[in-house]
């Protein structure tokens, strides 16, 4: 590298926009940290060059096709900042790989699907692949776990993933905001992804956990190995229900070794307790706990969204870049990561939230309590609520009971066994929600 790194940057949206600011604005920070080498953005590309991004685009060459950033010369690394699991992006990062650049990129859904494929030309090409800014946006984690804890066995680790759920599900909590309104503000924030059912299906916080859980358990990213639910069921009825039972909704995305050295991973909507640090994470932000043998319990939180705080973890990967840091893309050596052991879905153990409606007469909670009890499962609380006070609500739940229960400690697959029985039944109305509960 010569003393001045060059850089190209495809993709100016909320982001890019953010990145080529603080490149700007804290140019000396960033010189002091980089040694005697001074970054310098030779090159963009995006979709359209007049929007307003608070930033001159002056003396940038400007390509339509974002390909051509590879060839434009003597550039060092290329930041991928478009998005998307294939398309452009993908096309993008493998080029600048190919070509003997670095790439430092957002994109956890490319990173989650094609991760192995992109270390494997990153470390054939001896140059470096950095995705800090894919997951929880300005949380340091993924230095964290690949660095800070590099010593350490860890053995499970939860997170809040997705600052768009974490936005909602906290304004439905404190402003009584709807599920609409408060997912449409949350793409107004730019928080959400373009297609936000990535966001509230799960499908995001899942990509962010398979590169975690890749990191913190060494083994390969297995996107298709995690459990998914989005919080698209989950109601205000819930809400209310949760804050009865002390505790707040998030969507959680969780990922634990076994002994047998099997992986758990799924990202689903759970209870988490009102004083937890979990419930803490509030509006768009995200948390991570996590347990290191030697380092001990750490929690790590922080803006997970927005274009500020992802361009502050995508600045730190070019510097570290810059003032010549390597580190393996996966954490470790390709050839030292097996493919994940996934524990089957019908082991995973929990306790549980059950939502459901039930007719508003003589025994249909007898009913209940007896199809859990005929599967072996305790209850430990359980809430039945009088019909709603609003006009508009009790019309809708006319004749309906709303019941809510935790249980203890249960096998999945029985629950989901009589979750069955449960929605065949004469006096359940509509399908039961059911929803982890998290005791820490
Ligand atoms: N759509 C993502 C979120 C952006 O809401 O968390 C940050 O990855």
């Amino acid at each position: 590298m010569s003393e001045k790194v060059t850089l190209a940057i495809a993709g100016l949206g909320t982001v890019g926009g953010a990145v080529l600011r603080q490149l700007r604005d804290n140019a000396d920070v960033i010189a002091a940290r980089c040694g005697s080498r001074r970054i310098e953005v030779v090159a963009v590309s995006a979709r359209d060059r007049n929007r307003d991004r608070g930033v001159s685009l002056d003396g940038l060459a400007w390509h339509q096709d974002a390909l051509e950033l590879v060839d434009v010369k003597d550039v060092d690394i290329v930041v991928e900042l478009i998005g998307g699991q294939d398309g452009v992006a993908k096309a993008l990062i493998e080029k600048a790989l190919r070509a003997g650049k670095h790439v430092v990129t957002a994109n956890k859904a490319a990173c989650a699907h094609h991760g192995v494929a992109f270390a494997e030309l990153a470390q054939t090409g001896d140059v470096q692949l950095r995705f800090e800014a894919a997951i929880a946006g300005g949380v340091p984690v993924v230095k964290s776990i690949k660095e800070a804890l590099a010593g350490n066995r860890i053995r499970e680790l939860r997170g809040i993933l997705n600052g768009t759920c974490n936005y909602i599900l906290t304004s439905m909590s404190q402003s009584r905001c709807s599920y609409d309104e408060s997912l449409a503000e949350a793409q107004r924030l730019g928080y959400a992804e373009a297609d936000p059912s990535l966001d509230v299906g799960g499908i995001d916080a899942a990509h962010k956990l398979a590169l975690l859980s890749a990191l913190a358990f060494r083994h390969r990213p297995a996107f298709d190995a995690v459990q998914v639910e989005g919080i698209e069921a989950v109601t205000q009825e819930d809400i209310g229900f949760a804050q009865e039972f002390g505790c707040e909704i998030r969507l959680l995305a969780t990922a634990r070794r076994h002994d047998n050295d099997e992986i758990e991973q799924w990202v689903r909507p759970a209870l988490v307790p009102r004083d937890s640090l979990l419930a803490h994470v509030q509006s768009a932000r995200n948390g991570i706990s996590l347990r290191g043998d030697f380092g001990g319990n750490l929690f790590f939180a922080g803006d997970g969204a927005g274009g500020e705080a992802t361009a502050s973890a995508v600045v730190a990967d070019i510097i570290d870049i810059v003032a010549g840091r390597c580190v393996f893309p996966l954490g470790a050596a390709l050839s030292s990561l097996p493919e994940c052991s996934a524990l089957s879905p019908s082991k995973s153990r929990g306790c549980f939230y059950l939502r459901l409606h039930a007719t508003d007469r003589a025994g249909s909670m007898a009913a209940i309590t007896r199809e859990l009890a005929s599967a072996e499962i305790s209850i430990e609380q359980i809430i039945q609520t009088a019909a709603p006070a609003r006009d508009e609500e009790a019309k809708a739940h006319s004749g309906r009971l709303p019941v809510a229960l935790l249980t203890h400690e249960a096998c999945e697959s029985v629950m989901r066994g009589v979750l069955d029985g449960l929605a065949k039944h004469r006096d359940i109305i509509a399908s039961p929600l059911l929803l982890r509960m998290e005791a820490r």
